[in-house]
């Protein structure tokens, strides 16, 4: 390692050859594969290890395994994979995913995942909304909580040094190529450099840009942020997944997850009139995979608790996440709702004891913050902010991004799921990329000679954006300028989208932007939540101007993006064009568009006539 003297005796450093930002499911598949590649590697999180928004999965991970419908094949998932995202997803990508996920999930269990097993001691596999074939391995309702625990077990046995409660603000370059990191430690405030070979962004999703989601606080864009200020594209941030079902009440938890699972066990959804709305929202070409009558949706719900497979068809309520927000939120503007703004989604009517085996986190989550007992009555329920589509465009085979010895896993990187992500569809991708990215950072580490120069520049105006904020005296609270960014996002640039919103939320958001600078924060460094405020709303700003200017940008209706002024999908316009942001040379975001990567044709064969 080699950084200026007059910065080395200022600032602790961690020379590695892979560095990974962020340890939930995808950070940790990463580091565990390029350490058995070879590489040092170190991983670097924002919180305790183990508190990773992975859990919030908890429905299960999406695997053709073919264990309850053996019919379920690699084809299959592509499929879903594929319509779901409504053909705008990276085709080469989604058949990695489909391909490598049922390898991955029974790697996991060999490591130690205690997954539900079907009668014959096999991995049990539940439906979920968009998917064909009861398809979700899973751990009752905590499925992501048993992956983050199998992958963090391998990873400590692996050795795999953690740096823990580090934020960090920038990534270093040299000659147009990822060099390292500059962060700080969340304890002492005192500033860290990780020079490295090459680092791998695994920060999740963007949910804290919005007032209600699923997401936890460390959800603020950063690994976006990062790969755009170094130069790397985004691509398809305007597809949001907003999650159908997530708490409303009381308000304290309101967008907590309500997970999917209570839907593929056979949750139905009712508005205040005691109706089953979902039949009015299936899409018109897709109506012939849902079950006609309520009682063949019964059939369906009885035989899938036994795991078994019968002629009949899955219920409305597992239409896909994007319908099914829509379907909902319409619900409530229209004066359908329940008394605190969401619907009812009941599934007492089940057995006590089933419910409380399949779904226990649900049964607690309801009993102990909203004394509702799920197993007598209905939850009430809301969409909420859960998923970014959008990312990092990356390299399909070994996720790297366009900027030399920069790479993306996981909800930071975007490609996969095109504008609508399948539940359970999260977990697979972050094993399945996770994996593939912490091998190709480690072969590009190989490749790379020496150890990297740090450029003391860099890290002095590091050192000197940590220390603005604490200096500045008088300023604006940063917890003001979340709020009115949070508002601004919930308020025009939610479920139902038009060009008025748009505008307006473009404007806003430059506002918004002009205050950054102005913030400022009393009290020291040490475990100052004010002062690291500040820099997560930098990353922030930066994603919720390219979702912004992304949804702009398209002038249709496409997935989680629904534009009350171009309600159609434009198939001719807009079929195959990824939205793209990258930062231009005087520092504006420019938008464009750039040509979805090509479907060969054995691909093409698997999405049937229709496409
Ligand atoms: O509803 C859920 O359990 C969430 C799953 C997912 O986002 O994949």
């Amino acid at each position: 390692m080699t950084l200026a003297p007059e910065a080395l005796d200022q600032v602790e450093t961690h020379p590695v050859d892979v560095l990974v930002i962020g340890a939930g499911g995808a950070g940790l598949r990463a580091a565990i594969e390029a350490k058995a590649a070879g590489a040092k590697v170190g991983l670097v999180c924002k919180s305790l290890l183990g508190k990773a928004h992975t859990v919030m999965a908890e429905g299960g991970v999406a695997a053709a395994l073919g264990h309850v419908d053996p019919e379920d094949k690699w084809q299959t998932h592509f499929r879903d994979t594929m319509v779901g995202g409504k053909l705008l997803n990276n085709p080469r990508m989604v058949e990695l995913h489909a391909k490598e996920a049922p390898d991955r999930v029974r790697e996991l269990e060999a490591w130690g995942a205690v997954f539900d097993r079907t009668r014959d001691g096999r991995i049990l596999q539940r439906p979920f909304g968009g998917h064909s074939h009861p398809r979700l391995a899973h751990v009752g309702d905590r499925t992501g909580l048993e992956m983050i625990r199998t992958l963090q077990d391998r990873a400590v046995a692996a050795g795999i040094e953690v740096f823990m409660e580090c934020t960090i603000t920038r990534l270093i370059k040299a000659g147009g190529a990822v060099v390292g990191a500059f962060g700080y430690w969340r304890t002492t405030g005192a500033p860290v450099v990780f020079p490295a070979k090459a680092v791998v962004l695994a920060t999740g999703g963007i949910g804290k840009a919005y007032t209600v989601t699923s997401n936890s606080w460390e959800y603020s864009g950063d690994g976006h942020a990062l790969a755009y200020e170094a130069g790397a594209e985004l691509i398809d941030m305007e597809f949001v997944q907003f999650h159908p079902t997530g708490m409303v009440w009381p308000p304290g938890v309101r967008g907590l997850l309500v997970t999917e699972a209570v839907r593929g066990e056979g949750g139905i959804l009712r508005n205040k009139d005691g109706k089953r709305f979902m039949w009015d929202y299936l899409p018109e070409d897709r109506r012939g995979e849902y079950a006609a009558t309520d009682e063949e949706a019964a059939t369906w719900v009885t035989a899938q608790s036994q795991a078994r497979v019968v002629d009949a068809r899955r219920p409305p309520e597992l239409s896909t996440r994007d319908n099914v927000a829509r379907a909902i939120y319409t619900e409530v503007r229209e004066g359908r709702g329940s008394p605190h703004g969401g619907v009812f989604l009941d599934i007492s009517y089940l057995p006590a004891d089933h419910v409380r085996r399949k779904l226990p986190s649900m049964y607690d989550q309801f009993k102990e913050l909203a004394d509702v007992d799920i197993t007598r009555g209905p939850m009430e329920v809301g969409p909420t902010t859960h998923y970014v589509m959008g990312g990092v465009r990356v390299d399909a085979e070994t996720g790297a991004s366009t900027v030399p010895g920069l790479f993306a896993a996981g909800e930071v990187s975007g490609g996969m799921h095109g504008s609508n992500r399948l539940g359970g569809n999260s977990l697979s991708d972050l094993l399945v990329f996770g994996a593939r990215t912490g091998a190709g950072a480690a072969e590009y580490a190989r490749r790379s000679p020496g150890q990297a120069y740090v450029d003391p520049v860099q890290v002095r105006e590091g050192m000197r954006e940590l220390a603005a904020p604490l200096e500045r005296g008088e300023g604006e609270n940063p917890y003001r300028l979340q709020s009115d960014l949070q508002d601004v996002m919930q308020r025009l640039v939610g479920i139902f989208r038009v060009e008025g919103d748009l505008q307006e939320a473009i404007a806003e958001l430059r506002r918004l932007r002009g205050r950054w600078p102005t913030l400022a924060v009393s009290g020291g460094r040490v475990f100052n939540p004010g002062w690291n405020l500040v820099f997560e709303l930098r990353n922030l700003l930066v994603v919720s101007e390219a979702i912004t200017r992304l949804a702009l940008q398209r002038t249709e209706s496409r997935g989680a993006h629904s534009r009350l002024d171009y309600p159609e999908t434009d198939e001719k316009e807009w079929n195959h064009r990824n939205g793209v942001a990258r930062r231009a040379a005087d520092g504006s975001m420019e938008v464009t568009t750039t040509a979805l990567p090509e479907m060969q044709p054995e691909l093409r064969s698997l999405l049937g006539k229709a496409h």
